[in-house]
């Protein structure tokens, strides 16, 4: 850790082990944290099943809605690798952002890319089909895959696709071996292989017509 980093450590860290429920959906809350070291889980109970919306990593801030809406928490917070968290107080926050427009703008960045990624669930969710569900989150994906040769790699497997999205993970496997043998993607070391994203795209139009109009 560099000085800076240690001195806002000193100021306003505290340290975090793994499980510890930072706070829980429907709390009443006050403070926002930045994340210098360790990973957290963003995550909402739907139906009373515990949904992982994010895992954030070091740079992240979370719990910052609360103050600003002046609501309880949005969604609950827990610690999944030991974490050395910066806790923000009301006063502080408000007082970094009136005095720093550069925090200001990379926050509302963060935020609008937020509401971006919540626009692109909101559109697959409309997606009958779970084929199209799959390919469609692929194709998003892809925009912040990694170009390797043979192509993009995403770094995601059946089971975290099959959480992202909603679906079974047996369902996520069926249609991953549908299109290792249409030859769109390969199993890669680290995620899954795509070979071209535009002709996976294409693949998706193909996908969305046959949804439109049936088989004729
Ligand atoms: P808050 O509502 O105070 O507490 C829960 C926090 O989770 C929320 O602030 C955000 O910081 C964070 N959060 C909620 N929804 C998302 C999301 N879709 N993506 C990333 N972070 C989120």
């Amino acid at each position: 850790m560099n000085g800076d980093s240690e001195r806002l450590f000193e100021r306003f860290g505290r340290e975090f082990p793994v499980g510890t429920a930072i706070f829980k959906e429907g709390d009443v809350g006050n403070e926002m944290y930045v994340i210098q070291s360790g990973k957290i889980n963003i995550s909402k109970s739907v139906r009373n099943v515990e949904k992982v919306l994010v895992t954030l990593g070091p740079g992240a801030f979370f719990g910052e809605m609360a103050i600003i809406n002046q609501k309880p928490r949005s969604a609950s917070a827990v610690v999944v690798e030991d974490a050395r968290l910066l806790v923000i107080g009301p006063k502080t926050f408000e007082t970094m952002i009136r005095g720093n427009a550069e925090i200001a703008v990379r926050m509302i960045k963060i935020l609008a890319q937020r509401l971006q990624e919540a626009d692109e669930q909101i559109e697959n969710l409309m997606l009958r089909d779970h084929n199209s569900r799959v390919v469609h989150f692929l194709t998003h994906l892809a925009t912040k895959g990694q170009q390797v040769p043979g192509g993009t790699l995403v770094e995601v497997d059946a089971g975290s696709l099959a959480r992202k999205i909603g679906l079974k993970s047996a369902k996520v496997s069926e249609v991953l071996t549908k299109l290792l043998n249409a030859k769109l993607i390969r199993q890669h070391e680290g995620g899954i292989l795509i070979h071209d994203v535009n002709r996976l795209r294409e693949f998706l139009e193909f996908l969305e017509m046959k949804e439109k109009f049936g088989d004729i």
